[in-house]
């Protein structure tokens, strides 16, 4: 690993710091400067463009398999934690379920549930946008997605918030938490299985559709259908709800820039791919080395916990020409926010559509809006959340809205 550099002002401890995590980009262009490869309060952080390409595209040397993330799970997390060749199985299956026809179809409920929770505070002029919008929203969407009825949405987000925010007063208990947590969502989803294995009819959802399906002639496993659940919970809510908060926060405090969706709508879709790009608020995904190497001049070494930094990525200048302005006309655009390689997000397409959607249906019905007065804003590290966004708007008169 390269020694930190005086110059650069690089901090190690600085990933995990909520002060870094609410404005990043000067962090990333220290680590950057500092090496490919630098050191974390984990491990080694692959921070350059090339470097992340690399290790993203190199599942055999950088492997995301079961020594990768550990929450206390008893079951792999399909397809994340599987690594070549039973992944590309495992895909060929999910990757037509998650395809932008079956994500269109969609469209019209996504639209619907955002419009019923903004009808819930837009006369009021003020709203949590995190607490109202940005963490109900993907929760919502993805228990119709799956079949579970919409009255589950509070025990759906204590479970996700157990799993991905365990508290206590030391590591042990967190640990501890995380693990009951874990249990909870696997019994949660073997039941509801069994529950539908049970139930006659036809029913056109993804718990269906993973009962009926088979991957070389063999029927899914019941802790195979829970592997795949789980990962949802982990990759497909807080990763939606942590963008709609980086997105609206960036926005409020840039009113030009918002200035330029609300006169044109039609560059919500390229500004989407650039506040992705632009804020990351999946700003890392976790590796193990698989052999010792050397990586952009750096050496790592089997057995390291590597953070590849796709925050850092995205933002590189030797890669992308004006990497540090936000442009929201930019095109292309090949950002890393929805990750590399194999394991590259199965749910881009749910996603892009869910914040496409919020972007113009709120910015149709409030276009004008700011923090909070005295509001601050606190981010956690790794997950960008935004733990409140105090947001005030002019509410609309009546017969408007
Ligand atoms: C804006 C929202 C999202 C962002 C920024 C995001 C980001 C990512 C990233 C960076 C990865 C790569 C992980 C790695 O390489 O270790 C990933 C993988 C994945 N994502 Fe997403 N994600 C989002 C939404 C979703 C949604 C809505 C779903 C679906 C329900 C989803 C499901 C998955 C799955 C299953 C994987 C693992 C794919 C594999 O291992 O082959 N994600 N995502």
């Amino acid at each position: 690993m390269s020694q930190v550099e005086e110059s650069t002002g690089y901090d190690p401890g600085g990933f995990m710091d909520p002060a870094v995590s609410a404005d990043p980009q000067p962090f990333y262009r220290q680590a950057r400067a500092t090496g490919a490869v630098v050191p974390g309060t984990f491990g080694p952080q692959i921070v350059r463009r090339a470097a992340v390409d690399f290790a993203l595209h190199h599942p055999e040397d950088f492997s995301s398999g079961m020594g990768s993330v550990d929450l206390g799970q008893s079951v792999p997390l399909i397809p994340l934690q599987v690594d070549p060749p039973d992944h590309r199985n495992y895909r060929r299956l999910l990757d037509p379920i998650f395809a932008p026809r079956q994500m269109n179809v969609l469209k019209p409920e996504i639209t619907r549930l955002v419009n019923e929770r903004i009808d819930g505070f837009i006369d009021r002029g003020e709203c949590d946008f995190a607490e109202e919008l940005a963490v109900p929203l993907p929760s919502s969407v993805f228990l119709g997605l799956v079949g579970l009825p919409l009255s589950e949405l509070e025990l759906f987000l204590s479970m996700k918030d157990g799993i991905l925010r365990p508290t206590g007063v030391d590591m042990d208990e967190v640990q501890a938490n995380q693990k009951v947590a874990a249990r909870q969502i696997e019994e949660y989803f073997a039941q509801a299985i069994k529950d539908r294995q049970k139930q006659k009819g036809n029913h056109d959802d993804m718990l269906t559709l993973f009962l009926n399906a088979e991957i070389e002639g063999q029927r899914l496993t019941v802790d195979e259908i829970v592997g795949i659940c789980f990962l949802f919970i982990l990759a497909g809510l807080d990763t939606v709800t942590d963008s709609l908060e980086c997105f609206v926060a960036y926005l409020a405090q840039h009113p030009d820039q918002r200035q330029r969706i609300v006169d044109d709508p039609s560059i919500i879709p390229s500004a989407v791919e650039e506040l992705l790009r632009w804020e990351t608020p999946v700003t890392a995904v976790p590796r193990l080395a698989m052999k010792d190497m050397d990586l952009g001049g750096c050496p790592i070494k089997k057995g390291d916990n590597i953070g590849v930094s796709i925050g850092a990525a995205n933002t590189d200048e030797e890669a992308l020409p004006d990497a540090g302005i936000v442009d929201l006309t930019r095109n292309p655009n090949k950002h890393l926010a929805f990750g590399g390689g194999i394991h590259r997000c199965l749910g881009s397409h749910l996603a892009r559509m869910e914040l496409r959607i919020t972007l113009k249906e709120w910015h149709q019905r409030i276009p004008g809006y700011s923090l909070a007065p005295g509001a601050e804003l606190s981010y956690m590290p790794g997950l960008r959340q935004i733990e409140k966004l105090h947001l005030v708007f002019d509410a609309p008169g009546p017969g408007r809205g």
